[in-house]
Parts: C-alpha cells; sequence; structure tokens
C-alpha cells in the first residue's frame, strides 16, 4: 500500500521513554510512501541517538534551534511551507503545556507555534503527569485550537504505576494519520473548469507577447478540485508545469484559443475558476514572415482581445471566481472588476509583492464574494491557498 505517497510529514518527538517505540512509527510511514522529517527535542535525544532516526527516516534530523553551523534560512520557518502535516510521538505533558500556551522556546515548539498545519500529539507519560489539572488543561486549550490530542491507553507505565499514560498504539497513531489524509469531497459530482497560465499572442512565426504567469496557482486549483472529488478540465496556456494527476487538460496558445474552449465548457460547469493571465491585447498585423532587423524603430499594432470573463454572463449557471493580479490599489481594483465581470467571487493577488503572485510557489490573496464576505489568506504555498479558496467559495456561494 502507499496510501502516504508523497505526503510530508514532520515528527516530533519528545523526551518520553516511549521514544523508541517511533521507530515503529517511522518504518511504517516509509513503506507506505510518507517523506518523513525528524525533530527531536533535547531531552529527547537523552533517550534515543539523533543516528537511529536519521536512519530510519534517510534526512537529517533536526535537533537545534540554533545549529552550530547556521545555513541560510529558517529550517523551521521554512518547515511551515513544506510540510503537510506534523505528528509529536511521544508528546510529554511539557511540549503539551508549552504549546497550548504559546510558549516557543526550542526547536519543536517554536515550529509548533509557526505551524497551522494539521497537528496530531500522541502523548506518553505517567499517569499523574497526564491526570494533571495544568495538563488537562492545555489539552482542552489544544482542542479548542483545532489539534489532536489523542487518548493514550491505560496500562502499566515504565514508572511501574499503572494508569493512563500509555502511548497509544503505533497502529491508533497511524489510523489517527490516515483520517488526517483523507479528504472530504464536497465537489463530488461537480464539474470544475480551471483556466491557467499565460497566453501568447504571435508578432511573427517566431515571435510573440506573453506575460509572465508560471500557471502554478490554477494548477494547484485544479489538482485540490480533483482531490476534492471534482471532475475538473483544465484549460491551460503554454507553461512547463506537469498535469496534475486527475486533472483534464486542454492546451491553448492564444486567448482566442482559450475564449473557444472555455465557451465549449463553460455550460456544464459548476464553477469556473478564471486563474490564467490572458493577454488583454493582441497583434493587429500578424507578420506571415519574421520581421526583419533592417529598421531603427519599428511600431506593432495591437487589438483587444476578447474579454473571456465578460463572455460569460448568461451563457453559464456556474459559479464565477475571477482573479485580480494587481500592483497598486487592489482591493478598489479588484471590487469593480468583480462588478464589472459580474462575478461571483475575486481573488486579489499582488504581483509586485515577495513570495506572491506570478511564478512564485506560495501567495497570498484576499478573497471576495459579491454578498460583501471576504477572507484574507495568508502567506502559504498555493496548493494550500487553493484548498482554503475552494473551501471560502463552497462556504460562501
Ligand atoms: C527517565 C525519564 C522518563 C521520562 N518520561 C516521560 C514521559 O514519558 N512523559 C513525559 O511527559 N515526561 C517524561 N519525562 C520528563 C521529560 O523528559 C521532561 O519533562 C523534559 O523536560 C521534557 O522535555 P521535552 O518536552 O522538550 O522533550 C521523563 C524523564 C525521565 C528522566
Amino acid at each position: 500500500m502507499n496510501s502516504f505517497k508523497g505526503k510530508k510529514i514532520l515528527l516530533c518527538v519528545t523526551g518520553s521513554i516511549a521514544a523508541f517505540k517511533t521507530c515503529e512509527l517511522i518504518r511504517i510511514l516509509k513503506k507506505e510512501g510518507a517523506n518523513i522529517q525528524v525533530m527531536m527535542s533535547s531531552s529527547a535525544e537523552k533517550f534515543i541517538g539523533s543516528s537511529t532516526f536519521a536512519a530510519l527516516s534517510g534526512e537529517k534530523v533536526l535537533t537545534n534551534l540554533f545549529p552550530n553551523s547556521p545555513i541560510g534560512g529558517l529550517e523551521h520557518i521554512e518547515m511551515a511551507f513544506e510540510i503537510d502535516l506534523i505528528v509529536v510521538v511521544p508528546a510529554t505533558a511539557n511540549i503539551i503545556c508549552k504549546v497550548a500556551s504559546g510558549i516557543a522556546d526550542d526547536i519543536i515548539s517554536t515550529t509548533l507555534s509557526v505551524c497551522e498545519q494539521p497537528l496530531l500529539f500522541a502523548p506518553a507519560m505517567n499517569n499523574r503527569m497526564w491526570s494533571n489539572q495544568a495538563t488537562q488543561n492545555a489539552i482542552n486549550q489544544l482542542k479548542k485550537m483545532g489539534k489532536i490530542v489523542m487518548e493514550p491507553e491505560d496500562g502499566q507505565l515504565a514508572s511501574l504505576h499503572t494508569g493512563k499514560g500509555r502511548l497509544p498504539a503505533i497502529k491508533s497513531i497511524i489510523f489517527e494519520i490516515r483520517k488526517l489524509f483523507d479528504y472530504p469531497q464536497p465537489l463530488k459530482n461537480k464539474n470544475i473548469l480551471v483556466t491557467a497560465g499565460p497566453t501568447r499572442e504571435n508578432i511573427d512565426p517566431v515571435r510573440f507577447i506573453s506575460n509572465r504567469s508560471s500557471g502554478k496557482m490554477g494548477y494547484a486549483i485544479a489538482h485540490e478540485s480533483y482531490k476534492m472529488g471534482g471532475n475538473v478540465i483544465l484549460i491551460s496556456g503554454p507553461t512547463s508545469l506537469n498535469i496534475p494527476t486527475g486533472v483534464n487538460s486542454i492546451n491553448v496558445e492564444n486567448a482566442n484559443e482559450m475564449h473557444n474552449q472555455v465557451l465549449k465548457y463553460c455550460n456544464d460547469a459548476d464553477y469556473i475558476f478564471m486563474t490564467a493571465a490572458i493577454s488583454d491585447y493582441k497583434i493587429k498585423n500578424f507578420s506571415k514572415f519574421k520581421i526583419k532587423k533592417n529598421k531603427n524603430n519599428i511600431s506593432i499594432n495591437l487589438k483587444k482581445n476578447p474579454d473571456i470573463l465578460k463572455s460569460l454572463n448568461g451563457k453559464t449557471k456556474a459559479k464565477i471566481i475571477a482573479f485580480a493580479l494587481e500592483t497598486n490599489n487592489g482591493k478598489n481594483n479588484a471590487l469593480i472588476k468583480l462588478k464589472n465581470k459580474n462575478a461571483d467571487f475575486i481573488v486579489l493577488n499582488y504581483a509586485n509583492e515577495d513570495g506572491a503572485g506570478f511564478e512564485s510557489d506560495t501567495n497570498r490573496v484576499t478573497v471576495f464574494s459579491k454578498n460583501k464576505t471576504f477572507i484574507n489568506l495568508k502567506k502559504d504555498r498555493k496548493d494550500r491557498i487553493s484548498n482554503k479558496l475552494i473551501k471560502f467559495v463552497l462556504k460562501n456561494k
């Protein structure tokens, strides 16, 4: 079985005798295709050596917030973008209480304070540590924060006491992880049309005008829509990206071709994500032959391309999600576009912001609905932005 194929799991090990049991967990997760990054607290290193985890995970183990030879960037912050799920196994009373109160004083608690991925704790501790009011308060707080805290098992403890505090069985931890990766399917039986990438408008047989769109945002939306159960058609301008699994793709080159394909499929669509950066203008007089370098100045006349978004008016029952890539006065421009184009939602992002807009693997967006609701989505990987965007659309349609 490869049910965790391609998933990136951050596995945090804290200072409990049960730390050795984490080896078996890594073995199973790896066997099922997951990539594991282990992080250890300094107490955990008293129980088991980092070399064991490095060997089992095939990755360097992160043990220190301030390593002896710091690398460029901040490993624990970069983690926030790369990881799909975080599990703390075993979770000490200490880490539970620290995360619940926002303490960030070592590599694990600091990482957990910046990451927003699903977070699962599998506690192991003495029964009195478990029933301690402070621990119980922290667990309630974590649950309120949306974190998952498993119940430890009853039985004989390392301290030779009997009671509740044993690490949950590895198979129960695997079961919880599986549940967290189980995607809900809110788009089941829905047809999703996504446009992505740039368009190219030919000047002559060897030259064109285009823009910096990489297609990453549209491809991420297409893939997330598929994972949520949708039947997805991706109409893509030229990009260097692989077609996401499960998505039907149609390649186009220029705005006219994009327009024809959108009109062909819009009728059956339930949701249309107009993510492509379609050229506003095309060349008025395409030169059949390569333009020669024999003049000091030449000018190219442009004429307007069809307004694909506007042309959807009255042609589809689909909810239309438009995009506005702005450099300034973003909110105003986005709201005007939302109204003028008669879209249901508009996703505002900025071309001149680090880690957002074209080409970047991450984005920061604000989504406005025509019902006057909105959501700000903090800078994050484009797949996670897509996931939150789709959920917002479903909730506010
Ligand atoms: C032998 C021994 C076993 C321990 N086992 C546990 C345990 O199972 N659970 C727990 O919460 N703390 C346990 N502790 C205490 C933690 O290691 C201690 O609270 C430490 O500060 C936890 O740090 P960490 O959460 O950063 O790993 C144990 C300590 C010792 C000396």
